[in-house]
């Protein structure tokens, strides 16, 4: 059998502070639906075949909870499991049959070096009933992590999971696991944690619909609409969520096949019009936008409530 690996993104999995709050946000400003609820858990689908994309899951603190990804088969996801425990990775549930509420199926759970959760699954159940509204997502794209330590946090998604290397910005790998220019990316920072989750529209008209459903929903725009001047080139608005998660509309995004040419930060660094192929440096992220996407937003919105919890204790 040739090397095990995993095909494909399923979505994440987000710890928030208010859940039905968040399912109201997700659902009606930004386009996903409920497709079922269970013990403080409530899974949203897109308009796609893919059971659900988002998992929200109401805790006293927001944070990553688990990303998602698929495997062909059972066969592939043991082999994953095998090859994982071999290489010492940190296993948290070995293969076994998933929640009905999530859509079942088999898979297994695995920590990558920097303690980020990753559920790898096959089998999980698919919708029929596709959704023909351009104005709300399809599907998740990518996720990009933060890293103090990028090159061997790439170098564990290839060794473990069989992804592979599309391209380096000089602060970011982009990494894929199907013709999807990146499925996952790396990004330079101070610690670890979630930089953004990308969910992918039809088309540049669907974006700019669902744009305006959250312009209309008082939502601000952190950072587009753009065009990336970097890996993938794809279109780009990037938005807060209300636990402070960063969150894209994307489309057009590079697909790159086994002659995909790799290209390093020489190539990107020089390209004109960076960050945004319309405007350059015109259009850059607001502060806020930043903020969110370094998990600061999180991090400060965690501190107060531990204010709140441990005056409540001390009271
Ligand atoms: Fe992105």
């Amino acid at each position: 059998m040739s090397e095990p690996r995993v095909n494909g993104l399923r979505g994440v999995e987000l710890a928030v502070y208010d859940l039905n709050s968040s399912v109201d946000f997700y659902s009606k400003n930004w386009g996903l639906s409920e497709v079922s609820r269970s013990g403080g858990r409530v899974y949203l689908r897109a308009t796609g075949e893919e059971h659900h994309i988002v998992t929200l899951h109401e805790r006293p603190k927001a944070g990553l909870v688990a990303v998602n990804m698929a495997a062909a088969d059972r066969a592939a996801v043991d082999a994953l499991h095998g090859k994982a425990k071999g290489l010492g990775v940190e296993i948290i549930a070995a293969p076994a049959s998933l929640p009905a509420e999530g859509g079942g199926g088999y898979g297994f759970d695995m920590r990558t070096p920097e303690g980020h959760l990753l559920r790898i699954s096959s089998d999980v159940a698919r919708h029929a009933d596709t959704i023909a509204d351009p104005t709300r997502p399809v599907r998740a794209n990518h996720v990009v992590f933060n890293s103090p330590d990028i090159h061997n946090q790439m170098q564990f998604f290839l060794d473990t999971l069989g992804f592979q290397f599309s391209d380096f910005s000089g602060h970011m790998h982009f990494i894929r696991c199907s013709r999807n220019h990146h499925s996952v990316a790396i990004a330079k920072a101070a610690g670890a944690g979630l930089n953004h989750i990308a969910f992918e529209m039809k088309d540049y008209d669907g974006l700019m619909r669902g744009v305006g459903r959250m312009r209309m929903a008082d939502e601000e725009v952190g950072w587009g609409v753009g065009r990336h001047a970097g890996p993938g080139r794809n279109i780009f608005s990037y938005f807060v969520d209300p636990n402070g998660y960063a969150i894209e509309y994307t489309t057009d995004v590079d697909q790159a096949g086994d002659d995909y040419v790799s290209r390093r930060e020489d190539y990107w660094s020089n390209l004109p019009l960076r960050p945004c192929a319309w405007a350059g440096a015109k259009m850059a992220p607001t502060p806020r936008m930043r903020d969110a996407m370094a998990g600061k937003l999180i991090e400060e919105r965690n501190q107060t409530c531990d204010d709140v919890i441990s005056e409540k204790m001390a009271g």
